[in-house]
This record gives structure tokens, sequence and C-alpha cells, in this order.
């Protein structure tokens, strides 16, 4: 049988509640496949901030670079928001994705028909929306030197930020994203504020010229402000979407919308080589935390992105996407896409469903 060792960084919150479903989910789709899971579980933001006074403890951040892949739950929560920069759970996210270059974050939102319903945008709007945003996730203004706080020249206190970008950075983002749009409808959009940001100016120059090398994708630009809008107004002009840092941490919140649930969206991270880290965009919810009542749903499609670009496990990434498609088909919805007329389950509840449509599904295409 083929072998991969797993990282699991439950985290805090709702994240051991939904990686423990999506753990399960993801042994039996791949013993289906007669593939087997070796699974250690590891400590990052404030959960290991509580043990170990770090967000990232050097033994995680070393177990992960030496699995295969790493599923991530969510961090963070009200107990550390007033720590030190340093002290603070997402300063353990940031450093893991860093730390294991996972330049490339791919977050897609898909309305799925079950759940066109659960969507805040009228029907016709939302209906068939598929958008795949290409998010740079290891520099710009997240990254940027110089940071910190410091006083003015009239002695006020200030905190300060830069967004930087490299040549480098912004081709080997602008490559995965065309080489993505090309195995979608060939459709990329650049979404910077190039009237206003050097940084901005130079990540459109760029992708505009690397264009000439992907002369069969037909590639748009547009500012960040008016994404925003289109994104609401128009979502399905757009097919994948390319931008930086911020804007694509926001605008996939925004997207996520369109699906009815930012409990719906998984991520992946990848890197140019080394295990990939993939999680649900959302966070540790830590106003549901420890109810049972999380949608699990992005972390087990988190876990079909790990089995397909982690670890080029596509028929079991199939059978996981199946078994959530047929799951909603069979009418079970956590709160956050619950509509009248569905059956309303917590998350535990969700994961038994999906796991036996895992189970009953004979053979996958
Ligand atoms: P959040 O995504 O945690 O929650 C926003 C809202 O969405 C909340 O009402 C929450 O209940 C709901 N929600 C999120 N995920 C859900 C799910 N799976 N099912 C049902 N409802 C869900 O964002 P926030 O409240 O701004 O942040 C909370 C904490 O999470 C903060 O500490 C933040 O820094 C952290 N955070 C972590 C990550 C991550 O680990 N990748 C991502 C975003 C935020
Ligand atoms: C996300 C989160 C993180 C980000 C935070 C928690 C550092 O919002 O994964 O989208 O901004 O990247
Ligand atoms: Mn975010």
């Amino acid at each position: 049988a083929r072998s991969y060792s797993i990282t699991l960084l439950p985290g805090d919150g709702i994240g051991p509640e939904v990686v423990a479903v999506a753990k399960d989910v993801l042994s039996l789709a791949g013993a289906l496949e007669g593939v087997e899971f070796r699974f250690q579980e590891k400590l990052m933001g404030g959960a290991a901030l509580d043990a170990y006074g770090v967000p990232l403890p050097a033994e995680t951040l070393a177990a992960a670079q030496a699995s295969d892949a790493v599923l991530l739950g969510a961090i963070g929560g009200y107990k550390w928001d007033n720590n030190e920069k340093h002290l603070k759970p997402e300063t353990g996210l940031l450093q893991i994705r860093s730390g294991l270059g996972v330049f490339a974050n791919l977050r897609p939102a898909a309305v799925l028909p079950q759940l066109v319903d659960a969507s805040t945008l009228k029907k016709e709007v939302a209906e068939g929306v598929d958008i795949m945003v290409v998010r740079e996730l290891t520099g710009g203004i997240y990254f940027g030197q110089p940071r910190g706080f410091g006083t003015n020249d009239k002695g006020e206190d200030i905190g300060f930020n830069t967004e930087v970008y490299s040549v480098s950075e912004i081709d080997r983002i602008a490559r995965v994203a065309f080489e993505v749009a090309r195995k979608r409808k060939g459709k990329l959009c650049s979404v910077d504020k190039a009237n206003v940001l050097e940084a901005s100016m130079l990540w459109r120059k760029r992708v505009t010229s690397l264009a000439s090398e992907f002369p069969d994708i037909e590639l748009s630009h547009m500012y960040v402000d008016n994404a925003a809008m289109q994104l609401i107004r128009n979502p399905k002009q757009f097919d994948t979407i390319v931008t930086n840092n911020i804007f694509g941490d926001i605008l996939s919140d925004e997207a996520s919308m369109l699906t009815g649930s930012i409990g719906m969206l998984p991520s992946a991270s990848v890197g140019e080589s080394g295990p990939g880290l993939f999680e649900p965009i959302h966070g540790s919810a830590p106003d549901i935390a420890g109810q049972d009542k999380a949608n699990p749903l992005a972390t087990i499609l988190s876990a079909a992105m790990l089995l397909r670009y982690g670890l080029g496990e596509e028929n079991a990434a199939k059978r996981v996407e199946a078994a959530v498609t047929e799951t909603l088909n069979n009418g079970f919805r956590t709160g956050d896409i619950y509509s009248p007329g569905t059956t309303l389950v917590g998350c535990k509840r969700m994961g038994e469903e999906v796991l036996k449509t895992v189970e009953s599904q004979s053979a996958v295409a």
C-alpha cells in the first residue's frame, strides 16, 4: 500500500473539532484507494503558546517539514488577542507558511447547486459561480520590512507596515496562476491597487509581461476596490483571480459568502517543493467553539485538496468531494448553511454522514 505521513495541526477553537472529523474522512477515503496514512498531531497557535510559550514550536515546524502533507484546523482566540506580536497565534501561522515556503494559496469558491439557497445573494447571481482565488502567501505587507511601532516627529505613537514585492516573488505566483487558469476556463484576472501602490505597479507590469508565455490565457487587470464590488455585482465574470497576500485574504472571505458560508471554503498552500499546507480559510470561530456547531466541510474539502495537490491521490480526492456532495444531497446542514426543509446537524454528525457516504461509494470514475 502507498503510505504517507501527515502532520495534523488542530490548533484552537473549532480547529480540533473540524480536524478530527476531516482526519476520519481522509483515512477512510484513502483506505478505499489502498492508501495508508501515518498521522502525527502537533501543537501550534494558542495551544502551543499555552504549552511551550511559543506559537510555533521548532518541533512542530520540523515535523511538518519532514511529512508528506500538513492539515491545519485554525488558530487564534480571545485569550491571546492582546499578546505581543511575536507571541500571537497568528504569528505561528505566518511562520509555518513561511517555513514551508508555501507561497501559492489556492482558494476555490464554487457555489454548489445544493447550497444556492444558503447564499445571501439572489439565486440568479450566485448560481454557477466557480472562482479560484490564487493568493500570494509568503510576501507582501504581512512580511515586509520595516514594520513595527515607533514615534513620529510630533511625538505621537505610530504603527507601520511595508508592502514589498520583488520580481521573483511576483513572477512565481503569476506563473502558478496562469497554469491554474489554463486548467480552468482560461481566464485570469489580476487584482491590484496599481493606481496608488508601487508594489502593485510592479505587480501589474510583471503579470502583463509574463502573459506572452501564456498566449492561450485571457488576462485582465482590476483594481481591488472594483473587484470587491464586482464579486457581489456579477461574480460569474470571474474564473481565476491572482492577487497579493492581503487582498487575497479579504477577497476570499468575501467570495466565500457567494457559496453560502465561510464554513465551506477549503484551501491548498503549495511551494516549489516540499509538503503542502492544507487548511480551511476560516478561523477558529471562538463564538461557536466547543459547541459542536462548526461546519467541518471546509476542512474535509481541504483534505480532498491535500489528496489531490499534496499527494497526487486524485481518486481518493474525488471520493471525498463526491461524499460531501452526496451528504448535502441527503439534506444534512450545519447551522451556517441551514435553510428550511433541510436537516440541522452538528459538526460530529455531519462528519458521520460524510463517512457513511464515503463507505457506500462503490467506485468513483
Ligand atoms: P472566523 O473565520 O473564525 O469567524 C468568522 C465568523 O464565521 C464567526 O461568526 C464564526 O462563527 C463563523 N465561522 C467560521 N468558521 C465556521 C465554520 N467552520 N462553521 C460555521 N461557522 C463558522 O474569523 P474571526 O472571528 O475574525 O477570527 C477568529 C480567530 O480566528 C481570530 O483569532 C483570528 O485571528 C483567527 N483566524 C485564524 C485563521 C486561520 O487559522 N487560518 C483564519 C482566520 C482567522
Ligand atoms: C487566513 C487568516 C490569516 C491570514 C491570519 C489568521 C494570519 O485570516 O488564513 O485567511 O490573514 O492569512
Ligand atoms: Mn483570512
